[in-house]
Formats: C-alpha cells, structure tokens, sequence
C-alpha cells in the first residue's frame, strides 16, 4: 500500500455512508420520541393506566356464591353515594345484559368471567378492558349525560362472540335514586 492511499474511512463514499448514517440514526431517534409523546400524552390526557392491584377469584365457582353470584349482579349504591356494577361476561352474553347507571356519580365497574377472556368496553368512553376467568376486573368511570352506550364483547371468545353484546344506561341520579330506594340491586334488564 503505497501513502497517498488514503484509509478507507477517508475515501468519499465512507464520508457519504456516514452522513447518511448519521441523518437515519436523527431520523430513528426523532420517530421514537414521537412515540414515547404520543404514549405519554394517551396515558396522561385520557387517565389510561394499568389496575392498581390484581383480585383472583375462582372460576368455576362464581355462581355458587360469593359477589359474583347471579342475585348481587347490577348497580349498588354504595354508603359513600357512589354506585359499584357487578357483572360476569361468558359464552355469550354479559349478565345483567342491560346495565343502569346514574349521571355525576363516580361508578365502579367490577367484572369477571367463568370460562375465557371477553372484552368489558362501552363505546363512547374510555371504558376498555378484559375480562379473564381467575381475575376480577375493575374500572372507573363518571357519566356527564343520559343515554346509552352499546357494549360489545371485543376480545374474540367463540363462534358467539359477535352476538355477545350489553348495553349500559346512564339516567339522571335523582331518577335514579328513587329507583334504587329499596332496592339492593338495579338493572335495565326486561
Ligand atoms: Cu365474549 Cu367475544
């Protein structure tokens, strides 16, 4: 190798592969802050954050008894006046199949499954979670207005899983509350 041979770091093209490098590495590291903002500001701006604690309960054994037992499903109100939701998702529907909930009111989404995972999500607000056999699933909301909110299964359970489907009923609190009066449990279910 004669001296005027310049090392191959220093040819024309090594200086034109390292800009060009250099320039995708900025572009790499541009992208993932992008996404971490955007991550960030999902989870900051919308509240979405992953439970707290985690609740096991048995399966198999949900209808025997305990808070998951077919008469403790529906709205309670609870001493504080928030209202807590019971609810089991299975093969293929949701029970209660129609839930009833008050406006301005903190309410409690507590929800499991005796047999796969099905998808608790009520469309129109930040709602989204899985129910999974073994597991409780909880979850806050707050309704600003009356109406309703369709809530189907979105987590693939079966041959039925498009059928599987409930809805939630937000009506005023005071209606609501006279409702409610006497009785231990509440839902919209005909
Ligand atoms: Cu339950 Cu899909």
């Amino acid at each position: 190798m004669s001296d005027d041979t310049p090392a191959l770091h220093e040819t024309p093209g090594a200086r034109l592969a390292d800009r060009i490098e250099r320039r995708w590495a900025t572009v790499v590291i541009l992208i993932m802050a992008v996404f971490i903002a955007v991550a960030a500001f999902a989870g900051i701006h919308q509240a979405a954050m992953p439970q707290a604690r985690v609740e096991t309960i048995s399966p198999t054994r949900l209808h025997l008894g305990g808070e998951f037992v077919e008469t403790n499903l529906g709205s309670a109100v609870e001493p504080d006046g928030s209202v807590t939701v019971r609810a089991v998702g299975q093969q293929y529907s949701f029970t209660p199949q129609c839930m009833i909930v008050p406006t301005d009111t903190p309410i409690t989404f507590r929800a499991t499954s005796p047999d796969v995972i099905h998808g608790f999500l009520i469309q129109g607000t930040t709602v989204n979670t899985m129910l999974v056999p073994g597991y409780v699933s909880t979850i806050s909301a707050r309704f600003d207005e009356t109406g309703e909110h369709f809530m189907p299964c979105q987590e693939f359970c079966g041959v039925g899983h498009e059928g599987m489907w409930a809805k939630v009923k937000v009506i005023d609190r005071t209606e609501f509350l006279n409702m409610a009066d006497g009785k231990p449990r509440l839902s919209c279910v005909e």
